[in-house]
């Protein structure tokens, strides 16, 4: 469980978040939406220690690591894993060797052991047919949960996935879409997607938290959003720009 208690977080005169609080349940897929700028990353990267708030606090299972030093947020990172939007596979090496490579960092865990392992992780995202192809054989989707097969080998209860689909297609996005579903309903993960795009939403999230000028504006169920009469939110299901998109 991540818990915000009125965190506010600026970058020079910009408040990006004003006073935030937020409760983010385990085993549930709660999606992080808004605008492009709206802080979607920036309220993520308070979870894993990336970003520390200005005032208020952070708690991970009921302890505040607000004051974490790197020393202590490193077990805390292992347990909640953040997959960055621009995660990147390394082109050389198979699907399989970048599966298990934080595993033989990080883990110190013998080659043949962890290709093993990583032939697993690749199973458990739909991928072990292709664990001897190249990153550059394989579409954008596919390397997408190859990212987060790797994420999968620090055994975290949380992935945290900053804009999974952003530069799929449609099909491509259901797929990442399904491993997401996968993830929470399957692996009991807890499953936190930034996005800022409303394809796949409905069909997936068990929650909506909608971010809009430095605060939480909405944040239930997809049916509560679905119902909600506030304009701001209509216009933002109504696909009307609420501020800069990115596409
Ligand atoms: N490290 C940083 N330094 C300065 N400004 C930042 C930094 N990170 C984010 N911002 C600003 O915070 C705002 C929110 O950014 P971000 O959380 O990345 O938005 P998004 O909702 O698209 O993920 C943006 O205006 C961005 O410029
Ligand atoms: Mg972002």
């Amino acid at each position: 469980m991540i818990e915000y208690r009125g965190v506010s977080r600026s970058f020079g005169p910009k408040v990006v978040l004003d006073r935030v609080d937020l409760v983010i349940r385990d085993r549930e897929i709660t999606y992080v939406i808004g605008a492009s700028g709206t802080g979607k990353s920036v309220l993520v990267k308070h979870a894993v220690g990336l970003l520390s708030p200005d005032s208020g606090r952070v708690l991970v299972d009921g302890t505040d690591v607000t004051d974490f030093t790197e020393d202590q947020w490193r077990p805390v990172r292992r347990r909640c894993v953040l997959v960055f939007q621009a995660s990147t596979l390394f082109d050389s090496m198979t699907l399989r060797d970048n599966v298990a490579l934080p595993m033989r960092i990080h883990g110190k865990v013998p080659r043949h052991e962890a290709r093993d392992l990583a032939t697993g992780y690749l199973e458990a995202v739909g991928l072990a047919s292709k664990a001897d192809m190249m990153p550059a054989e394989v579409a954008p989707s596919e390397r997408k949960q190859v990212s987060i097969a790797r994420a999968l080998t620090l055994s975290p209860e949380c992935l945290i996935l900053d804009e999974p689909t952003t530069g799929l297609d449609v099909v491509a996005g259901a797929m990442v879409d399904r491993l997401i579903a996968h993830l929470a309903r399957d692996l009991g993960k807890t499953v936190i997607v930034v996005s800022h795009d409303l394809r796949s939403i409905f069909g997936v999230a068990d929650r909506i938290v909608f971010l809009y000028k430095a605060a939480v504006r909405l944040d239930g169920p997809p049916a509560a959003f679905r119902a909600s009469t506030d304009p701001v939110v209509r216009q933002f299901v109504g696909g009307e720009p609420t501020g800069p998109m990115e596409t």
